[in-house]
């Protein structure tokens, strides 16, 4: 049978949640990758150094004893967190790195930035101390159409900020256009650009498929066929910019299936499998190590995991359609490629 064995892969782009549901999803992603970088957008958001610490014994303290999981912390930048804070955190390991969300832009980001300009003081502390800014790309300005988010942000705000803090590395998470392909390759390495599973897989038509798929729903939403094309020849061309980040973003069921649902795509049961598929429909298997384990590593000036992960040619028969919840009436809808899935987990 058709084998492939790789490094084990990293995910730089994870929502964990807290509680019942972390309990849930965790075994999903800690069975699979050594290390994630966790968003902190939880309620109330993780913006000190004392609460990334205690979130990631919480973490810890669901994993099982021979697991060699490192949950990697994240500070939530609002406009009034302290330069001293990001010091602290770098200081003492507590951050690995700090995320910027426009306020209103997504999930529980209530709290995120109104201004830019309102963390110039941080920006100017990470970019002395080496801390690096995760970024969701998306404007929030009511007039700029949802599809357009993601390239306006890069001329209003992205390119500012390369330009006031020249040495500050940066991270434009889960990227969803030609446009923000096309600017990241342009960039020198100190920039890079996580990219979705289930943006290789699905453009906005999924979201319409004969009636409204609230599970397609994530974002930034997804964009059309030329844009899902892009990030696919990004993604496979082993590119150093460009790594895995697959922003599995649990939501319980009920709250997604709603008269206002969740942003969000829970994919983690099933990332290594649709990603096998993605890259042998591209013919280039042998670029999924750098995607899923090199690239992302180097960026972030860590080593490569030591073990090593084998995915088979055959159809996958272990990943449910809905992982349970403790306590709560609904599960979470894992995502549902839209084709079947033809390699395993080993
Ligand atoms: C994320 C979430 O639910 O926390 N949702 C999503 O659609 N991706 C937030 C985010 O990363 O935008
Ligand atoms: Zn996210």
């Amino acid at each position: 049978m058709k084998t492939l064995t790789i490094t084990r892969p990293d995910d730089w782009h994870l929502h964990l949640r807290d509680g019942n549901v972390l309990q849930a999803v965790l075994p999903w992603t800690a069975n699979v990758y050594g290390r994630a970088i966790i968003m902190p957008n939880l309620k109330p958001p993780i913006t000190t150094v004392a609460a990334a610490d205690t979130y990631k014994q919480r973490i810890l303290s669901h994993l099982p004893a021979d697991s060699n999981f490192q949950p990697l912390m994240t500070c939530y930048l609002t406009d009034s967190l302290q330069p001293s804070e990001i010091k602290l955190g770098k200081e003492t390991g507590s951050f690995t790195a700090a995320k910027l969300y426009p306020a209103g832009a997504t999930t529980n980001s209530e709290h995120g930035v109104t201004d830019i300009k309102n963390i110039y003081p941080v920006l100017e502390m990470m970019q002395q101390v080496d801390l690096p800014l995760l970024i969701h790309g998306e404007v929030v300005d009511p007039a700029v159409d949802i599809f357009d988010r993601e390239a306006v942000f890069i001329e209003r705000v992205l390119t500012p900020i390369l330009a006031d803090f020249p040495e500050l590395r940066v991270v434009s998470e889960h990227i969803t256009t030609s446009a923000a392909v096309d600017f990241i390759s342009a960039q020198s390495d100190r920039v890079g650009a996580t990219i979705t599973t289930h943006h290789l897989m699905i453009n906005r038509n999924a979201i319409f498929q004969g009636g409204i798929r609230p599970h397609m729903y994530c974002l930034p939403i997804a964009k059309r066929e030329e844009h899902r094309l892009a990030l696919r020849k990004a993604a496979t061309s082993g590119n150093s910019h460009f790594f895995l980040g697959t922003d599995s973003a649990p939501h319980l069921t009920h709250l997604k299936e709603n008269d206002c649902g969740c942003a969000g795509v829970f994919n983690s049961p099933n990332t290594m499998e649709c990603l096998a598929q993605v890259f042998e429909e591209e013919d280039a298997l042998d670029q999924l190590e750098a995607f899923a384990s090199r690239n992302g590593p180097a960026f972030y000036r860590l080593p490569v995991n030591a073990d090593t992960i084998t995915l088979e040619k055959q159809a996958p028969d272990n990943i449910p359609a809905e992982v349970a919840v403790q306590d709560s009436a609904t599960g979470i809808h894992v995502f549902t490629p839209p084709q079947a899935l033809t390699w395993r987990m080993c």
